[in-house]
């Protein structure tokens, strides 16, 4: 028997124990929060870099010079991060609006991402590579004298970039780097939740698994990795993108109308400049270039999504079905989180609580084409996919692999996990199902490893058609890594063991830099045969290097794997994502809480998301955290409804907030049919600008990109742009509860005209006010000028029951003028025929023109036309049934007119390109 002295003292001793612990552990924390003294105090007496020579210049204005440094007087170097004392400087004109400025050691060997893919690269399009036709000129210092470097817009002499009057360190941890920003704005430098117009403030640039709101504090940034901004000289109203093209952990200060300074914690200094013009479109396509362009979803994708963290059984799977179907909700995908699954393990499904059965029957599709039912094979089992009430599965794959499971075993033999640096063995963290390796996308076998998981999960009777990669910046929720062993003693040795590593700044502010995620000095594959990149040097590359990748570098795998395993357009919802991955995967704006501020901010995030080439991109509908109210739940439904990629996602302890949850606010269901048929109704439309894209540029933009001059088009930062087409001016506030309806005002920049979707009234410059009942549709308004053809007679629940008839809507501007696009293929649903037919020889798509004529006897004529966008254009049969002209501007009055073509459609095809309609007024 042990006596109750023993018991006591015992608890004491471990109790003192653990208060040591403590003490260490808070110890650690403060030495790593002032880490930054140190730079610090670097900087107060470091000297300076001067040009020594000029290597070699050509004539097309690029150059190499060397730099060497001028010790400060009192200056001590750190010894964790010593100056690093001769370097190269390069500048090369990549093209006559494109350039990059380099700074790196003498033999450029510092580990950096090469420049081919999948990371981004300079293509070959260039004709003229003559100085005297580039868009920029550059100006540096004299030899002996300290070094500047300056980039400046030829035209205009606005300053794009330049080092003049500001310090530059090089040092092996820690480099800074400044340039002067007068009288511009900038937007970009995510991943973050914040306004659009980037504020002054401090930001970090760290993948992270986080739900802050950054208004410019360290450590707020959240999963994604784009450090990029696109900035906006205001005096000449030109605009253009500078790309840091450094992977490592950063801080950036930013100084509106003063300066912006990166503090990076590795790499070289690598900036892509892309030089565009008054139309912020023209650099965000030139830097979607460079990126790789983004990648083309499936048409079901961009239908509607229901999704919760919570389903816990095939049970309530059904229910949520069955209740979607019972009221007429349009959607197209029920989604699975990690409940699916067997104790949260990676690839399986939890038989038990989700019955094969009911999930065949939920998700059995019928495509449109009644006759041609497709049956697919899963090894012996087949499914015949024949509901018409069937959905599409998607389904979560997190990227810890739990320690006991099945897929560990094979991680382990197969060699792929990130190796930890203290054990020498794979690295344990913490997720969702406990203790997890963590696959290392470099490693040669980890793409077998993942594509074998996934065809795992796809040999059960029921086939995932959106994969969603989650936790992936690595998120861990103990920092750094666990102590493998079981005793006491043992694990307090261990964790002394586990530090921080020395950084002379960390640019998480007082946050630990591997906070909820991987100790930063385990270990990547560093052989020849790396699938990201292969190590010179000898070099080992760690989390250190690599963090700010971790996503990137699943989505690429995921996108191999869902290939491999038949599919063609591929839908990967990827938490993580850094620059160039909207060539492999989609994006949702990840955890948010259920209030106003988030609804209000999704739209910022998606806009940046535009830019950073990942336009399919949502948040969650109704907010992932905390009780949504009926209130936030509608207006949050009717704003969603227009998201690129529409999903309602809730929490696991929060209430539920399916659109027909809300039984004492009925508004919420019927405000959501009402939206959902809306979107329905555009699906084609919305997804032919996807397609005519091509994989370069955005969809979803800020109401000022198509009016860039006026001023205060940037503060309506809430109103969105559907293409140049179609502006929503959602609502995101509260309202009367007692009126049930909101007063909302919607801004017509200068020289715009918009007429109502939905009655087609006029909306002239200047800002309009009006109620907006908490049961309605979305605000939505038709840019004149343009066509936008939609599909409103037939309602459908499925975008797959979408037919081949459309409506076209020709908002004519004042000279009676309306122009916009098409795509000519009938069958969307077809992966194959959009491919063949419009991705790899991208001729699929059609401009329309309309030109409106008031002739005698209050007659008025409509000229259509179309044009082939190239020789090569596929037709199929596409049929136009029906006219809305709106804008007909008589003496006296604005019409609109609806013309029923039903009896005689207009059928467009390549002898078919010209059509004459006349209508009395
Ligand atoms: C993460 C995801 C969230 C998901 C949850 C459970 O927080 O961001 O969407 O519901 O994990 O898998």
């Amino acid at each position: 028997m042990i006596s109750k002295s023993k018991i006591c003292l015992i608890l004491t001793s471990l109790l003192a124990v653990l208060a040591a612990v403590g003490i260490i552990y808070s110890f650690k924390f403060i030495s790593i929060g002032t880490q930054g003294h140190q730079i610090d105090k670097f900087i107060k007496h470091a000297g300076y870099y001067q040009l020594k020579q000029i290597e070699s210049q050509s004539e097309d204005g690029s150059f190499t010079a060397t730099l060497n440094w001028v010790k400060g007087k009192r200056e001590k170097e750190l010894r964790s991060s010593p100056v690093v004392k001769d370097l190269r400087v390069t500048f090369k004109v990549d093209a006559n609006d494109e350039c990059q400025f380099k700074i790196t050691d003498l033999n450029d060997s510092r580990f950096h991402l090469p420049e081919n893919e999948p990371y981004p690269f300079t293509k070959q399009r260039y004709a003229n590579k003559q100085k005297e036709f580039n868009l920029f000129e550059t100006e540096i210092s004299q030899v002996g004298q300290k070094f500047f470097f300056e980039l400046r817009r030829k035209s205009t002499q606005e300053i794009i970039f330049s080092t003049k009057d500001f310090p530059l360190y090089f040092t092996d941890k820690y480099i800074e780097v400044t340039t002067q920003m007068k009288d511009s704005m900038i937007f970009g430098l995510g991943d973050r939740r914040t306004d659009f117009i980037l504020k002054s403030g401090k930001y970090s640039l760290w993948t992270r698994d986080a739900a802050d709101v950054d208004n410019g504090t360290p450590g707020k940034e959240i999963y994604g990795f784009h450090p990029m901004y696109l900035k906006r000289d205001i005096a000449n109203n030109q605009f253009q993108v500078t790309l840091f093209r450094n992977y490592y952990g950063m801080q950036v200060d930013y100084e509106q109308n003063s300066h912006l300074t990166y503090k990076v914690i590795g790499g070289n200094i690598d900036f892509k400049f892309f030089i565009g013009d008054s139309n912020p479109e023209t650099s965000i396509k030139l830097y979607h270039n460079y990126i790789n362009g983004w990648i083309l979803h499936p048409f079901w994708s961009s239908g509607f999504h229901q999704c919760r963290w919570g389903y816990k059984n095939s049970d309530m799977l059904m229910d949520v079905w069955n209740n979607y179907n019972k009221y007429g909700i349009p959607f197209d995908s029920l989604w699975t989180d990690i409940d699916y699954m067997y104790k949260y393990q990676d690839f399986t499904i939890d038989f038990e609580r989700f019955n094969i059965t009911q999930m065949q029957q939920i998700y059995n599709l019928q495509f449109c084409k009644q006759t041609n039912k497709i049956i697919i094979f899963f090894f012996n089992a087949f499914i015949v996919r024949s509901d018409p009430k069937g959905v599409h599965w998607s389904s979560i794959v997190d990227v810890g692999i739990a320690l006991d499971s099945d897929a560990a075993e094979k991680g382990l033999d197969m060699n792929v996990f990130i190796q930890s640096a203290k054990t020498n063995q794979s690295l344990v963290g913490k997720v969702w199902p406990g203790q997890t390796y963590y696959p290392d996308f470099n490693h040669p076998n980890s793409t077998e490893f993942w594509y074998d998981g996934l065809k795992n999960l796809s040999s059960y009777g029921i086939s995932q058609d959106g994969i969603w990669i989650d936790m992936n910046e690595f998120s861990n929720f103990v920092a750094g890594e666990i102590v493998p062993s079981q005793s006491l003693i043992e694990k307090i040795k261990y964790f002394l063991a586990i530090d921080q590593p020395t950084l002379p700044f960390n640019p998480l502010g007082l946050e630990r830099i591997d906070h909820k995620t991987l100790s930063l000095d385990s270990k990547h594959y560093s052989g020849p045969q790396g699938i990201l990149f292969n190590s010179s040097n000898g070099h080992v590359p760690t989390q250190y290097d690599f963090h700010n990748l971790n996503g990137f570098g699943e989505g690429i795998a995921t996108y191999k794997a869902a290939q491999k395993l038949g599919k063609k357009l591929t839908f990967i919802l990827s938490r993580s994502t850094a620059v160039g991955s909207g060539k492999y995967v989609q994006h949702w704006n990840g955890d948010g809480y259920s209030n106003w501020e988030y609804m209000k901010l999704s739209i910022p995030s998606i806009m940046n998301f535009n830019m950073y080439g990942i336009p399919f991109n949502g948040d969650d509908i109704c907010g992932l955290m905390h009780d949504a109210t009926a209130e936030v739940c509608a207006r949050w439904q009717q704003l969603g409804s227009l998201y690129p990629f529409s999903r309602n996602h809730n929490n696991n302890d929060a209430s539920s907030q399916e659109p027909y949850v809300f039984k004492d606010h009925p508004y919420v269901l019927s405000s959501t049919i009402k939206t959902l048929n809306v979107r329905y109704q555009l699906l084609k439309f919305y997804y032919h600008l996807f397609v005519k894209g091509n994989g370069l540029g955005t969809i979803f933009r800020p109401l000022f990109w198509s009016y860039p001059s006026d001023d205060k088009a940037y503060v309506y930062e809430t109103q969105f742009m559907i293409g140049d087409y179609l502006m929503a001016a959602p609502v995101v506030k509260p309202g009367n509860v007692i009126k049930q309806s909101t007063n909302s005002c919607v801004y017509i920049p200068k020289g715009g005209l918009f007429y109502n979707f939905y009655d087609f009234t006029e909306f002239k410059e200047g800002e309009h006010c009006y109620e907006v009942p908490f049961d309605s549709t979305l605000p939505l308004y038709i840019k004149s000028g343009k066509i936008v053809h939609i599909q409103d007679k037939q309602k459908v629940l499925r975008s797959r029951f979408l037919d081949n008839t459309f409506t076209l809507m020709i908002a004519l501007d004042e000279n009676n003028f309306a122009s916009g696009s098409m795509l000519t293929i009938d069958d969307y649903n077809s992966d194959e025929n959009i491919i063949s037919n419009c991705v790899d020889n991208q001729n699929c798509v059609v401009d329309l023109f309309a030109q409106g004529k008031l002739s005698e006897n209050n007659m008025f004529q409509i000229n259509l036309k179309i044009e082939q966008e190239t020789e090569k254009t596929t037709f199929q049969t596409i049929l136009i049934d029906k006219l809305v002209v709106i804008g007909i501007k008589t003496n006296d009055k604005t019409y609109y007119k609806t013309i029923d073509l039903s009896e005689n459609p207009l059928i467009i095809n390549r002898n078919n390109l010209q059509f004459d309609v006349q209508f009395q007024l």
